[in-house]
């Protein structure tokens, strides 16, 4: 049998950062981010047949063959074990490509293991001729977790948790939506990329989870993750657009302070990240509106702010863009999911 799978995923910006891990892939602790809606990844799994060597997994980014993705993805389907076995008896060829541009200072790893466990998924039901369950994506968001944790969270639109706490509906295997309506503040709420260096990641996010074993703070970082779980869900429900700027930038400096001060510490903040931070925070205080920033693992800025307030932002976005940020940026917004692609295409 030969068949196909397409499917795009967004990115997501974490504002409650993950960071520490342990088992296969569990959180230490419970953190909350926003789908984009412009940066995906779009990915179609074909289904061919066994070659003489048995199972061949080719991955291709934008027509281009990248072995070293080939490793994660075998990891990827190692883990999943029995759960995911149609392609024990056929080849893979997976061909990849982002809808943002590679030197944008966005990861693709969260939309790229959605994307792809989505495809897997598919196609196992395909395989097994049963529909789609009802939690098909609570299902995917489980598999795309094991790729990579933060992908668990580009399952669903709008802002999804991942994590074990009161008031939310994921679990410590998968992410989820947040039970509630947001307030209409946060609607559509925008997350302008601003790029502040385009070198390729110096540490792993994987040598950083490690790091917060022996960390000196991580017990209390998982505290004070978990009470910003809790004050976020009422920011969140109660549109406390002030107290969603003190949260995001607070949860952004603690991550790095994480960083700065694990065992091998490590700096990945640049002169211009600092700079474009000052200049957010002083342009927060002359105009009085909810603009702050968060950071991922790496040094560029997402500005994040209401979509009200989109053409008094336009300013600060140009100057900072231009003076800092080496000219790019990529403006963004919440986004609402994952979209299946016509397989024909
Ligand atoms: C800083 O999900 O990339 O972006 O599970 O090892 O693949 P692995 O790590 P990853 O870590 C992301 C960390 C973060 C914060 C976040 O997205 O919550």
């Amino acid at each position: 049998m030969s068949l196909v799978s397409f499917w795009q995923a967004p990115s997501n910006i974490a504002i409650v950062k993950y960071w520490g891990k342990y088992g296969i892939q569990l959180p230490c602790n419970s953190s909350i981010s926003l789908s984009l809606e412009a940066a995906c990844t779009q990915t179609k799994v074909e289904v061919l047949p066994l070659s003489g060597k048995g199972t061949e997994v080719h991955f291709y980014l934008d027509g281009e063959r990248k072995e070293s993705f080939e490793t994660k993805i075998w990891t990827l389907l190692h883990l999943l074990g029995d759960d995911c076995r149609f392609w024990k008896e056929h080849s893979l060829r997976i061909s990849s490509s982002n809808t943002f541009p590679h030197s944008a200072g966005i990861a693709s790893s969260a939309s790229g293991m959605a994307a792809l466990a989505l495809c897997l998924l598919d196609l196992e039901f395909k395989f097994r001729e049963q529909e789609r369950p009802l939690n098909f994506f609570q299902i995917a968001s489980s598999w795309a977790r094991l790729g990579s944790g933060s992908a668990c969270r580009s399952l669903f639109g709008g802002f999804v948790s991942w994590g074990k706490a009161e008031g939310l509906n994921s679990s410590l295997e998968e992410g989820a939506p947040l039970p509630f309506q947001v307030h209409s503040v946060f609607k559509g709420m925008k997350d302008a990329i601003l790029l502040v260096d385009q070198a390729e990641k110096k540490v792993s996010s994987t040598i950083g989870h490690g790091l917060m074993v022996d960390h000196w703070f991580s017990e209390r970082r998982f505290l004070q993750a978990e009470a910003h779980t809790q004050r976020l869900l009422s920011i969140l429900k109660e549109g406390d657009a002030e107290g969603f700027v003190e949260l995001t930038e607070a949860e952004a400096l603690s991550l790095h302070a994480m960083m700065m001060t694990s065992a091998s510490n490590y700096l990945l903040m640049r002169p211009n990240t600092i700079a474009v931070i000052e200049e957010i925070r002083a342009f927060r205080k002359q105009t009085g509106l909810p603009v702050c920033f968060t950071l991922d693992a790496g040094p560029n800025i997402h500005l994040l702010y209401p979509a009200t307030i989109e053409n008094r932002v336009k300013t600060l976005i140009d100057n900072l863009t231009q003076d800092f940020c080496l000219g790019k940026n990529l403006i963004d917004s919440m986004g609402t999911g994952p979209v299946e692609l016509n397989s024909k295409e």
